[in-house]
Order: structure tokens, then sequence, then C-alpha cells
């Protein structure tokens, strides 16, 4: 069996290692690993090859950068090249960004079937880029592979199939383990920068909604360094909100008051999360690290997908993103007790559940 798995974005590059290395050890099967070049800095992308170790790519098509429309649309063309080239069993693809689109499309329209991992999400905000990434490349699956009951409710509410949904967990657990169980993993990332010990936040910011918006975008860095009064924030900076800031005099003020570094590595990330008393995102991957290392968390966003971590408590959404109502969030997680223990992401097997349903 042949599967082209198409990756090319950060996350993807931590989603992939878990299922990547075990198909990799698995007799009769052959992976070949397709990187789009969405994300092409080496601290976005070759830092995560190197830290997790995963393998080369077959191909690399250094299609990043461009409006939505060319950046997906010359990712079509490319991966149905190598569809072609390559005659897949199955086409895998990971999460929800323009290259899980481009992948999903080329290979339904081919007649390849399609495994997606991390169907089912929803924010049900479609002026979202990721929500309609979502609904179009689960609803050309044939696999679906959903991390939580959530996720395998909100397919079932769009009508697909449930014989093609396994609830399997969540990758990513999968891959924080490789920390969570050899500590020695750990880095020397807040020595480096001279953080206290759980005296520090954590922080991230990329999503086009908060960006794309100056009064946004301004108001969520002034929340930020309303933080910062009080306890060291550190933000790995996203290349799109460097370049967005960069035009932007009061949010570069705001900015200058939190300690900005650039994007770091898995086991960096890892490290500073696993320390931090908060953490403050408009990810969704690290509103999931951030519970696995059982750290509080504000979300900087009007919703969530990850719906558990808000109901356990673990999560908050500030009741508007504004310097105020975000401030209000922080006070109110630094001030409650503990969220409730639960395991929503699964037991860390998923990827071998994944690869399971794929080889039965
Ligand atoms: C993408 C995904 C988002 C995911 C995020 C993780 C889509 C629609 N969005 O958003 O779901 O959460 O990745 O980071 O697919 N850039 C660089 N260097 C890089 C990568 C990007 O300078 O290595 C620049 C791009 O040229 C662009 C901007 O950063 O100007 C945004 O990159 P893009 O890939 O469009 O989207 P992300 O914001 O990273």
């Amino acid at each position: 069996m042949k599967i082209v798995t198409i990756i090319g974005a950060r996350p993807q590059f931590i989603k992939a290692i878990a299922l990547s290395s075990r198909i990799a050890v698995t007799p009769g099967i052959e992976e070949f690993l397709v990187h789009t070049g969405q994300h092409y800095d080496a601290n976005m992308s070759e830092v995560f090859f190197r830290d997790l170790g995963l393998r080369q790519p077959g191909a690399r098509l250094d299609l990043g950068g461009g409006s939505h429309g060319q950046m997906t649309g010359r990712q079509l063309e490319a991966v149905e090249n190598v569809i072609l080239t390559e005659r897949p069993d199955i086409c895998l693809v990971y999460g929800d960004t323009n290259s899980t689109l481009a992948g999903a499309l080329a290979a339904s329209k081919l007649h390849v079937p399609v495994a997606h991992v991390e169907a089912g999400l929803r924010s049900f905000n479609r002026r979202m880029p990721e929500e309609i990434n979502r609904v179009l490349t689960d609803h050309v699956s044939d696999w679906l592979f959903a991390p939580t009951q959530v996720a395998v409710d909100n397919l079932a509410a769009e009508g697909i199939a449930s014989e093609k949904v396994h609830l399997t967990g969540d990758v990513m657990y999968d891959v924080a383990r490789l920390i969570l169980d050899d500590p020695s993993r750990s880095t020397n990332i807040a020595c480096r920068l001279d953080l206290p010990e759980m005296g520090y936040a954590v922080t991230t910011l990329h999503r086009q909604e908060n960006t794309d918006d100056p009064a946004r975008l301004l108001a969520i860095l002034e929340g930020l360094a309303d933080v910062a009064e009080t306890m060291p924030v550190v933000l790995p900076i996203h290349p799109r909100t460097r370049k967005i800031t960069a035009s932007h005099p009061e949010a570069m003020a705001a900015l200058g008051r939190l300690t900005v570094i650039e994007p770091v590595g898995f086991f960096d990330m890892a490290t500073l999360l696993s320390g931090a008393r908060l953490a403050l995102t408009d990810s969704g991957g690290l509103q999931k690290e951030a519970f696995f290392f059982r750290v509080p968390c504000v979300t900087l966003r009007d919703e969530t997908e990850w719906v558990e971590l808000v109901e356990l408590g673990w999560n908050r959404l500030p009741e508007a993103i504004t310097r105020d109502a975000i401030g209000a969030a922080v006070a109110d997680a630094l001030a409650a007790p503990p969220g409730l223990d639960a395991s929503p992401y699964g037991s860390g097997e998923a990827s071998r559940i994944i690869l399971d349903a794929l080889t039965a």
C-alpha cells in the first residue's frame, strides 16, 4: 500500500510525526511525503524535521505565499502532478490549512481515497479560511479521523456517513507524550530567556482574523502588554504577525513590552509551555498543548473548536476581543482553581488507531 501525505504548514509537521514514524516501521506500507512549501522559513519548517526526526519529503513544491486562491490553486495543480506520478492508494491530509484542502481536492478528483486526520473540527465561523478548508476537506474524505466526540457529532450533524468516521483521539497528544514521558528532552530555553520558574506567560498570535484587523490586533497586543506588567510574556512571533505589526507604530509599541523571540522548535515550545503560569493564544494546537501540560489558557478568539477545554475549565474565551475583556479573562484564569482532570483527546494512541483503520 502506498500513501501520499501532504504537509506544508508548521502544525502539520508536528501532527505528521506520530503516524509517519509508525508507518516507517510497518511492513507493506510506503509513505511518500509532499511538502507544499506553505511554510518555508527554517524556523517554521526545517526545525521540525530536525527536532522530531521527520523524514525528508519526497517532493518539495515550494508554493508558499500569495493570496488564498493563488496558494491553494498552485498547490492543487502541483499536488495533482505528484499524485499522477506516484499513483498512491491513499492521500493523507492533516488539519485545516490551504495545503490540506489542495491535497484533498487534488486526490478526490483523481478518485484517490482521502484520509483526513483532525476531521470534524468546527468553529462555525465561515469567515475563517480554516473553517472553509475543514468543511470542504471533510466532505471529500473517505476516512475521517476525528480527535474528539464533539468532532464526531459535528460530522454526523452534516450528514457524513458514520462508517467513514473514526474516533481516534488527537495525534497531538501522541506527540506531546514524547516530552511528557521523557522530560529529559526539555531544553534550557527558560534559562536562556531568564524567565522566573512558573512566573511567566507564553503567547502566540497569527490568525488572520486577529492580525488583519488593526484595531483588533492593537487591542490584543495592549491586553498582552498589560499582562506583561505583572509577569514576562514570551511571544515567539509568527512571520505574519511580524510583517503586519512592522507598519503599525502603536502595535510596535505594545509589542516592545513583550519578550519577543523568533519562532521556536517543538521541544523549545513544549518546554516553555510546561513551565508557564499561563498561555494566551489564537492557535488551536497551543490550546491543547497547554492542557497537556496543565497550564491554564486564554484563547484570543471569539470561539474555539476545542470546546471541551472550556467546559473542563482549562480554557477561557474573553467576552470580547478588547483590551479590558482580555484582562478580565486573564484575571479569572489566574484566580480560578485548576480545571477538571479528564482525557478528552484519547490515550496517546491516535496514530495506532488511524493506522489500524487504514490497513483493516
Ligand atoms: C497557516 C494556516 C493556519 C495555521 C498556521 C500555522 C491556512 C489558511 N492557514 O496560517 O490554519 O494555523 O498556518 O502557522 O492555511 N510566511 C513567512 N514564512 C513562513 C511562512 C509564512 O514569511 O515560513 C508568511 C507568508 O508569506 C504570509 C504569512 O507569513 O505572508 C502567512 O503565512 P500563511 O501560510 O499564509 O498562513 P499562516 O498565517 O501561517
